[in-house]
Parts: C-alpha cells; structure tokens; sequence
C-alpha cells in the first residue's frame, strides 16, 4: 500500500503532534507562553497507537512527534516503546526543545528513538534567552554530546533565521566543525499570531546558501523520498548544513510528509486552509478501514502548493498546534 497524491508525491513520514503544551516562549511561536484550552484533550497513548497502525500499514515508515514539546506528556515513554514495537516503523524522530533532552536521553533511546531534532536558535547564550525566554543553552549543548554518544545517529539541529538576531553563519560554522550533526536553517515562516514578527525578522536562507557556496560548501544529492531541505557538506567540516525554505520556488514539489494534530486532524498541508478530522475514527482497531478511506480521500486534496508568497498563511494560529 502506498499513499501518493494526484502531483506523484509519495508519503512515508508522518508528524504526529502529541500535544499543544509547550515550556518555552519563542518570540516567533508563543511569545506569551503556552496557554491552556480546556477544550483541548489530546489524542490518548490509545489513539495514537491506532493512527500510527493505520499510517504504517499505508507505507508509512518513518514518524516523528512532535507539539508542542512532546517530551512534556507524562507517558511520553510509553508513547515511544508502544512506536517501536510497531514492526514497519524505520525511523522514530522526535522535534524538541531540549528542556529535557540530557536528563532523559538515554531512557528515550532504550525505549527506541533514534532520531532527533532540537532547536537552537543561537550559539550565544543572551541570544537564545532573548529569543526563547529561557537560559538553558548549556544544558542543549551538553544534551547533544550525550544524545551522540548514547548512540542516536541521527541528530539534528533546527535553527529559524531571524534578520539581524541570529543570522551570522560564522557564528554557527565554529560549531559544525566537529561534530557529525546537520544543522538546519528554516526561513521564519508567517502565521496569523507572528505577523508583525515576520515582517520585521523575516530573513531568506539564499543569503546563507551564498555565503556556502562562496566558502566552498557543496549541494549534497538529494536521496530518494527526501524532504524539502538543500543540504550542504564541506571537506573540513564534519557537520553539514541544510537549508529549508518554503519561499523558494518548487519547495512544495519535494513535499513527503503528513501531518497529524494533537486533536487528531490531518493537515495535509501545513498552510492548508482546512484539516479533516480524523478523531471518530481512532477509538478501536475496529475502524481501520473506514480510517484508511478517509486518510486516502484527503490525499485527493492535497494542494500543489502553499501560497504563504501571496500571505495565504491557513487555519494555525502559530506552530505549536503541529510543530512546524
Ligand atoms: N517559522 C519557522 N519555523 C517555525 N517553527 C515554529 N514556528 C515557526 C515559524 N513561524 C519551528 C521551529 C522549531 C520547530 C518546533 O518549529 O523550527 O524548531
Ligand atoms: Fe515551544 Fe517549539 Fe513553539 Fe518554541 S517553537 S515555543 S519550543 S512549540
């Protein structure tokens, strides 16, 4: 079985948000901080068992969680241990703040999780407290040595470009020097709550795609069924560096991911101006098929691509609600 959509597109990644609570207070994301809805009862270790069943017999191998901050869910544990005895699932990733990565790394790789993303939006520790509200760079840093040498191969990091705040490439390049990790450049993207924000810091990755090119970095291939990332590697440099850019023509055409809320909605695309629900169907096993239809029937609608360039930013108010 394989999901693709009317444009030939294939679909083997799922991002399943697990929650909408987050501790931290990205200026670009929640710059109040998270706020609870009462009405909000996130997807229970029950339901997420019964999506991640019906996506992986549809050709889904890879998952990734996110929120919010997934790590926050007190069964956060038994989320990942219940994934990875799913036999078809390669890859089980998590996007993360890092507020718990060095205390609890090592039980999260036990439990099966062998990929990881976790942004740091700056080297510089006053920075990434003026951008995050929170002063706990050191402790990421250590988060990702011990993530390295627990074993988790695949680590990378996301780093949004906000203009004059953190978008010095040297800054980052000391960095990668060492250390066999992809840090990942994502262009601000405008949502309903960060218009202002994005006007002002708004910053585009060719200006850094320039300056590697000027440097020597050079475009890796791209491996089949990968994502909208252009990845850059350099001999003296153990790190590598990709760049995500959703304003950039043709970024939606490498588009190989579904995203499941929180609250149990597909969005099929991230700025999509709808999402279908997929929450009635997740009570019992029972429902597979009926699930499967729908999830089939949406990919039908699935656009060509977003038109975040004419500020058609869709139904999010910001990110937390499916982490980006
Ligand atoms: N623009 C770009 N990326 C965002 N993220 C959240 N909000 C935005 C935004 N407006 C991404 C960040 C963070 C991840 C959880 O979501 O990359 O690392
Ligand atoms: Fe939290 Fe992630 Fe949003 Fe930052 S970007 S506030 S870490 S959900």
């Amino acid at each position: 079985m394989q999901l693709m959509d009317n444009f030939q597109r294939r679909f083997q990644y799922l991002r399943l948000s697990i929650t909408e609570q987050c501790n931290f207070q990205c200026q670009y994301c929640l710059p109040d901080g998270y706020r609870p809805n009462k009405e909000h009862q996130f997807l229970s270790l029950n339901e997420i068992g019964n999506v991640v069943s019906t996506f992986t017999e549809l050709g889904v191998h890879k998952i990734r969680l996110t929120g919010g901050e997934p790590t926050l869910r007190r069964d956060f544990i038994d989320i990942l241990s219940l994934i990875a005895t799913c036999p078809s699932v390669t890859e089980l990733a998590i996007t993360t703040n890092g507020s718990r990565l060095l205390k609890n790394i090592a039980h999260w790789q036990q439990a099966g999780l062998n990929a990881i993303n976790l942004s740091i939006d700056s080297f510089s520790p006053h920075v990434f407290k003026l951008i995050t509200g929170q002063d706990k760079l050191t402790s990421l840093i250590l988060g990702v040595e011990k993530a390295l040498e627990v074993g988790i191969k695949k680590v990378k990091i996301n780093t949004v470009l906000m203009k004059n705040l953190n978008d010095n490439l040297s800054d980052y390049l000391i960095w990668l020097k060492d250390r066999p990790v992809e840090l990942r450049f994502i262009e601000l993207m405008e949502t309903a709550e960060s218009q202002p924000f994005f006007q002002r810091y708004h910053f585009s990755g060719q200006m850094i795609e320039r300056q590697l090119i000027e440097q020597g970095w050079q475009l890796q291939p791209k491996a089949p069924l990968s994502g909208p990332a252009k990845v850059y590697a350099h001999s003296d440099y153990q790190g590598k560096i990709g760049l995500i850019m959703p304003y950039s023509k043709d970024f939606c055409k490498s588009c190989n991911r579904l995203r499941v809320s929180s609250l149990g909605q597909l969005h099929y695309c991230l700025f999509g101006q709808a999402a279908v629900d997929l929450r009635d169907l997740l009570v019992s096993p029972a429902q597979k098929a009926q699930l499967k239809a729908r999830i089939l029937a949406s990919l039908m609608i699935k656009p060509e691509k977003h038109l975040l360039q004419e500020h058609q930013i869709g139904m999010l108010p910001n990110l937390s609600y499916i982490g980006g």
